[in-house]
């Protein structure tokens, strides 16, 4: 894949981050690896509770853990399961609030990926703009 950073480095960040996932109940493993403006990479894993909604995805353990840390500029976000699932709705909001049109690689473990982005995965999405506040 032809980007200006290295897609494959971004994707081995996010199965090391899989192997972290707290997934008791589900068993089904999500590691995420977001590549921030600096070129720093964040990564996030799945965290589930027993309490079930209380449980957090892996794509938003990674944006909220680089948001907390005072970065808000993403270049990419790398997502990684057994079956190469998509993310969920609440995690593509959470994206477009900071990155509307960051692209996003989605994996299976075997290696196939597929590049899509945020505005495809949520498109006519409602966002800062619509309560007249800027891009973050
Ligand atoms: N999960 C994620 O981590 N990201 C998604 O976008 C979809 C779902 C997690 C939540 C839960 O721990 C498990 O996958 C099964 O839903």
């Amino acid at each position: 894949m032809s980007e200006n950073f290295k897609v494959e480095l971004l994707l081995d960040a996010a199965v090391a981050a899989r192997e972290k996932a707290y997934v008791p109940y589900s068993n089904y493993r999500v590691g995420a690896a977001l590549l921030l403006e600096d070129g720093r990479v964040i990564t996030g894993c799945n965290v589930e509770n027993a309490a079930y909604p209380a449980g957090l995805c892996a794509e938003r353990v990674a944006i909220f853990k680089a948001v907390s840390e005072g970065r808000m500029k993403f270049r990419a976000l790398a997502v990684v399961t057994a079956n190469g699932g998509s993310p969920c709705g609440m995690c593509r909001q959470v994206m477009r609030e900071f990155a509307p049109d960051m692209p996003v690689f989605i994996a299976d473990v075997s290696g196939n990926v597929r590049r899509t982005s945020v505005s495809e995965l949520l498109p006519d999405s409602f966002g800062p703009e619509d309560l007249g506040y800027p891009q973050p």
